[in-house]
């Protein structure tokens, strides 16, 4: 049995920046309500035209991701792509990702685990490296999301919450003595598939039915009872995120850096004070992009290392809860 750990990390983000204020332009809502209950001041949505799509966004995040690991991409045994906003219904973003980087004929896997995706991704991607079936794996989390969100008042709950952007990780083999990856752990409650979930265009609603009738706003766009999200995403979270530390025997002031899936400050605020965290020892990015869905563990990851907020050797646990619902953690030693 090998160990995995992450050789390199990237990110993207779209240029567009969408401040809460123009949000009050087209909807009933204001700055001062979002940013009290979410903690998110702006978001980056695509702009029509600008080239971005989950793959493209996710290919700019990989191209880093690679350049930092000093891989080059004929190094890379695999792909594993988390999006819920795939550019076709089918195949995946990870062919696109493959085919734009010129991979060869090297295998793609598509998750869709909503907010929860980058952690299923990683732990396909250690599960892999730790077997021995390859050296390198490619990770990308990408989410395009604005294009699908109700931009009216109807839907103020939902899109004033989520961005667009792109994150990307290697996981590699570790050298002997290197800790890397620890555990992973992922866990879902299907009973909840309806509390937060976009039911068209699946097959049950197909584009006939959309066609016929025109949209509707409780099939075709996102849906989110959020009250029920926020009071079970602080549970699993915690859970999670003490089943990784009991896993490996550690407590929670042996984190360097918690990294939660942006979903709400107040959500990741409530954690750090369930768990005695410090200030500096949580990471949150939420302030500028929203939540990106499976995005944004990986875009906060990249941006921590980046601005020196991560350093080598430094504990890290990751941690999501989403849609299903789906939730999870990975903890490491960068
Ligand atoms: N701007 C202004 N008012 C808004 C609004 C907006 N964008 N969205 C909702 N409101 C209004 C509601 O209409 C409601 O008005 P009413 O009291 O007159 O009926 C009021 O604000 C309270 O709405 P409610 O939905 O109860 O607010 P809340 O305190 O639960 O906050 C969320 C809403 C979505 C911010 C909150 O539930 C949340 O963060 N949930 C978790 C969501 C999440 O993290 N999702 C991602 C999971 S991965």
């Amino acid at each position: 049995m090998h160990t995995a750990k992450i050789s390199g990390a990237g990110h993207y983000v779209p240029e567009r920046i969408v401040t809460n204020d123009y949000l009050a332009t087209i909807m009933d809502t204001n700055d001062e309500w979002i940013k009290e209950r979410t903690g998110i001041s702006e978001r980056r949505w695509v702009e029509n035209g600008d080239g971005n799509t989950a793959a493209t966004m996710g290919t700019k995040a990989a191209k880093k991701a690679i350049a930092q690991s000093g891989l080059e991409t004929s190094d890379i045994g695999h792909i594993v792509f988390a999006t819920i906003s795939p550019d076709y219904y089918f195949p995946g973003c990870g062919v696109q990702v493959q085919e734009s980087l010129d991979m060869g004929t090297i295998g793609a896997t598509d998750i869709r685990n909503a907010c929860s995706g980058f952690i299923y991704a990683m732990s396909i991607a250690d599960a892999f490296v730790k077997s021995g079936t390859y050296q390198h794996v490619l990770v990308v989390a990408s989410e395009l999301q604005s294009p699908f969100l109700d931009k009216t008042t109807r839907g103020r709950n939902v899109s004033v919450i989520f961005g667009d952007g792109a994150g990307a990780v290697i996981v590699s083999k570790a050298n002997k003595g290197e800790k890397g990856i620890m555990s992973c752990h992922t866990h879902a409650q299907g009973k909840h598939k309806e509390e937060l979930t976009m039911k068209g265009f699946g097959t049950q609603h197909w584009i006939g039915e959309l066609l016929e009738n025109g949209i509707d706003p409780d099939i075709h766009y996102p849906q989110m009872n959020g009250n029920f999200v926020f009071k079970n995403a602080v549970v699993r979270f915690e859970q999670v995120i003490g089943e990784a530390l009991k896993k490996n025997d550690m407590t929670s002031d042996q984190i360097d850096c918690l990294i939660p899936h942006q979903a709400n400050l107040r959500i990741a605020q409530f954690i750090q004070k369930r768990m005695g965290l410090r200030d500096d020892q949580v990471f949150n990015n939420i302030q500028k992009y929203g939540n990106t869905t499976g995005a944004s563990i990986a875009i906060a990851f990249s941006e921590a290392i980046e601005t020196g907020v991560v350093k080598r050797g430094d504990i890290i646990c990751m941690a999501a809860f989403g849609a299903g619902f789906t939730w999870g953690s990975v903890l490491m030693e960068y």
